[in-house]
């Protein structure tokens, strides 16, 4: 049942713990990446790559490397988030074409200027890591949309992680999304008053 958007904002919770068996269909992973995959990043860099793990095996091992969290083991997808860290030096072939597109016809030469600057008094690999939860929490949101429990798992071994997901050199994971139909109910929100 679709929700309006504060509704979705609303009814999100960490998920603790999937019903088993209860898979999640194509079109409903489509449509998590797809919310992934329009959410903003700065420079429109997009320094991700999503990862979608069904299988048994898959899951198992990327379970484990989120310590068996429950979360984890018992997700019926899990999505791993991973930041393009190498990708992201200046001269590389992946920002020069993030550039070009990004400037629509116009010159990118500006921007990569700028952008070589930030890159120089900054830790890329943060910044990336930072720019995966923009995706992440779209992902999120968009699981709620459509009454999919979620839960974003950054409890993780990274190297065992990235083992896990066989990522290539100069990927790093940002985050693992836990996605199925969740067996508890919202626990009680805990959050700051409004005012
Ligand atoms: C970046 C990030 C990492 C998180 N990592 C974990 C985790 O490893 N295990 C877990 O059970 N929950 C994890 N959470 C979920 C938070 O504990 C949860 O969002 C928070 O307690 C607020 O509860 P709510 O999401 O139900 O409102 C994570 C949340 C975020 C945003």
């Amino acid at each position: 049942m679709a929700t309006a958007l504060i509704e979705a904002i609303q009814q999100r919770y960490a998920c603790r713990e999937f019903v088993a068996g209860k898979q999640v269909s194509a079109e409903e992973l489509a449509r998590v990446l797809e919310a992934g995959r329009l959410a903003p990043s700065a420079f429109g860099m997009e320094p991700w790559r999503f990862i979608v793990v069904t299988d048994e095996a898959g899951r198992t091992a990327v379970a484990r490397a989120c310590y068996d969290q429950p979360a984890a083991t018992t997700a019926a997808a899990l999505i791993a988030i991973v930041a393009l860290v190498a990708a992201l030096e200046p001269d590389s072939d992946y920002v020069r074409r993030q550039f070009l597109a990004e400037a629509r016809g116009r010159d990118a030469e500006p921007i990569h200027t700028a952008y070589r600057s930030f890159y120089r008094n900054g830790s890329i690999a943060e910044w990336a890591q930072g720019q995966c939860n923009f995706a992440a929490a779209q992902m999120l949101l968009q699981a709620a949309h459509m009454g999919l429990g979620s839960c974003p798992i950054g409890g993780y071994d990274t190297p065992a992680l990235t083992e896990a997901l066989s990522l290539r050199s100069g990927e790093v994971p940002a985050l693992v999304i836990a996605l199925g139909q969740c067996r508890h109910d919202a626990p009680e929100r805990i959050r700051k008053p409004f005012d």
